[in-house]
């Protein structure tokens, strides 16, 4: 055998990974834009028909192994978690009691020139991935990461070229740019760089400091000015902006604020409410947990990566109520173990990375924060969050008994003692860890039917079975359809009889569809069938009778 056939051809194409997967997203019914039809609305994404099986299986096996069969505890004793389902808009005093109405908010910032609105801490990602930034850079022979001498300008050994940056300015920049102070006044603006070469001609200095440079007009009444992402304007000051979304309930005038509601910005709130009747209404006692999957919506300012950042999404939070001088330990627990799951949902060691948030980063009432991170494509080589695990103390609880006047505290009868119990909260997105299963599942090989397709657990699976007739006719369908009725009793199952047996292939490896079953002209004879693996592309005659437990098996491998 060949090099070329042993071996899978990764050749990756030109167009980035995340475009590409957003497209075979879209191409098979994945995730499409909400409201496409009317142009899309930023933040807002919809699950077609393999998405939302995908989403819910992830779904599922988080509530089986959180709520129906949590793990041991740390001592090898069985955990109590029960689950919960709670409204989505809630009493805005609830709000105010979490911290959320006062200190909800990102620092953001207006374009003075195309009005856009930005995440203060997002804007250097975003010039980072700009294309007037990039056509910019290329203009000035330098990678974003490079540095700029000063001095070489002066005596004329570049690299800084002031000619070139004029040049582009008013070519590419016009169009690209046209906010940008370079573009606009490039005498003025470049006489900044000029004065400070001539003040510190040794002086080095990176290409971000470059593009402050090229963005300031006034420098000696502004200071250098960091550009507009979209079209290199200047930026107001940051101001706070809150990220809930406000409703109002009932019949108000709409400049009456006494209805105003908001939307749960996450799902973890509702549990806090409720925790004091499942104390009372089930057989729990700290230590035991109260879990909950939902919809949460924040006004992001930057949504972005695809379903990474939406302004609606999905969040699966347990609460874990323990006594106070346990929670260190807890914590500790829960952290591995939520860090193991993810392996155990496919995703690769190396693109997991457990980050401890330092003392001076994390939430001010919180004992100890980890934050899950998965290696997306557009955060490579670095990782970005999938889920957080925080020792909350007693700080949520608190705080609603003394907004609402209640008393929470647990009354601890074998040790006659109440107290307010401590939270450990593991906090997982649910759209976003579909998001990191199909970054890890996508896989490219151009020696296959479908270079492009899914390398999904199988029981994550949208579809765990393809049944076809190899052809429609010679008694092979109504073996196939047979099966088929047979098995979608227990598994979602495709039955497919168009087009040539590899397009079939090629299409059920495309949706991350584990096994295929071909009835063939032998079936008839053998009662047997020949089943597929997507990941080897090796082909098992199995005899009809065991093709339920050959599935079962694998699916549980
Ligand atoms: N109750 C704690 C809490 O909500 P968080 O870190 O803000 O903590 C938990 O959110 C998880 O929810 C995150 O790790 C992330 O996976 C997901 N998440 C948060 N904001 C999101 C957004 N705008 N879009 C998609 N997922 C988001």
């Amino acid at each position: 055998m060949s090099q070329s056939q042993s071996q899978p051809r990764n050749t990756q194409p030109e167009t980035s990974l995340m475009s590409r997967l957003t497209a075979l997203c879209k191409r098979r019914g994945f995730i499409y834009p909400a409201s496409e039809i009317y142009g899309g609305l930023n933040g807002f994404w919809d699950f077609g028909p393999l998405g939302v099986l995908l989403k819910n299986n992830l779904r599922d096996a988080w509530w089986r192994d959180m709520v129906l069969c949590p793990p041991l505890g740390p001592d090898g004793e069985p955990l109590s978690i029960v689950g919960i389902d709670t409204s989505i808009i809630q009493h805005p005093k609830t709000w105010e009691a979490s911290g959320h109405v006062g200190g909800f908010s990102d620092p953001m910032q207006t374009c003075r020139k195309c009005k856009k609105l930005f995440r203060a801490d997002h804007i250097e990602d975003m010039l980072g991935d700009a294309e007037w930034v990039k056509s910019f850079a290329d203009a000035m022979k330098v990678g974003a990461a490079g540095t700029l001498q000063l001095g070489g300008f002066l005596t004329g050994q570049t690299p800084f070229d002031g000619v070139a940056a004029r040049q582009w300015a008013q070519k590419q920049g016009k169009k690209a740019a046209p906010g940008l102070a370079l573009v606009r006044n490039p005498a003025v603006t470049l006489s900044w760089i000029d004065e400070d070469m001539r003040a510190d001609p040794a002086k080095t200095f990176s290409f971000m400091d470059l593009l402050r440079y090229v963005a300031t007009e006034q420098k000696n009444v502004t200071g250098l000015q960091t550009p507009c992402p979209n079209c290199g304007g200047d930026l107001t000051e940051p101001r706070q902006f809150n990220l809930m979304f406000e409703s109002r309930v009932g019949a108000v005038e709409a400049d009456d604020d006494s209805g105003k509601v908001y939307l749960r910005p996450e799902t973890a709130q509702g549990i806090f409410l409720q925790y004091k009747n499942v104390l009372d209404t089930s057989r729990v006692r700290p230590p035991f947990g109260i879990a909950q999957v939902g919809k949460s919506f924040r006004n992001e300012v930057t949504p972005r990566n695809f379903i990474f950042r939406t302004r609606e999404f999905e969040q699966m939070e347990m609460e874990f109520f323990v006594p106070p001088e346990d929670g260190m330990k807890w914590y500790e627990f829960w952290a591995a173990e939520r860090m193991r799951w993810w392996k155990d949902m496919g995703l690769s060691e190396a693109n997991l990375f457990r980050h401890e948030i330092g003392d001076g980063d994390r939430a001010f009432y919180s004992a100890a924060t980890a934050d899950i991170e998965y290696k997306y494509p557009f955060t490579a080589p670095n990782f970005g969050e999938l889920e957080g695990v925080a020792y909350r103390t007693d700080y949520d609880l608190k705080q609603h008994q003394t907004f609402s006047k209640t008393n929470l505290e647990y009354i601890d009868q074998e040790n006659s003692r109440r107290y307010l119990p401590h939270v450990i909260e593991p906090a997982a997105g649910l759209t976003r860890g579909v998001l990191a299963l199909l970054c890890e599942a996508y896989q490219y090989d151009e020696s296959r039917a479908s270079p492009e397709w899914l390398k999904l657990k199988p029981s994550l699976a949208p579809t765990k079975i393809g049944i076809f007739p190899l052809v429609n006719k010679d008694g092979m369908p109504e073996i196939a359809e047979k099966l088929y009725l047979d098995l979608r009793r227990t598994y979602t199952c495709q039955y497919d009889a168009k087009q040539s047996i590899g397009k079939r292939y090629a299409r059920m490896d495309e949706a991350g569809t584990p096994f295929c079953i071909t009835v063939d002209g032998e079936t008839a004879k053998d009662n047997a069938v020949t089943i597929r693996d997507r990941d080897t592309a090796q082909q098992e005659r199995v005899a009809l009778d065991q093709v339920r437990a050959y599935v079962a098996k694998k699916l549980t491998d």
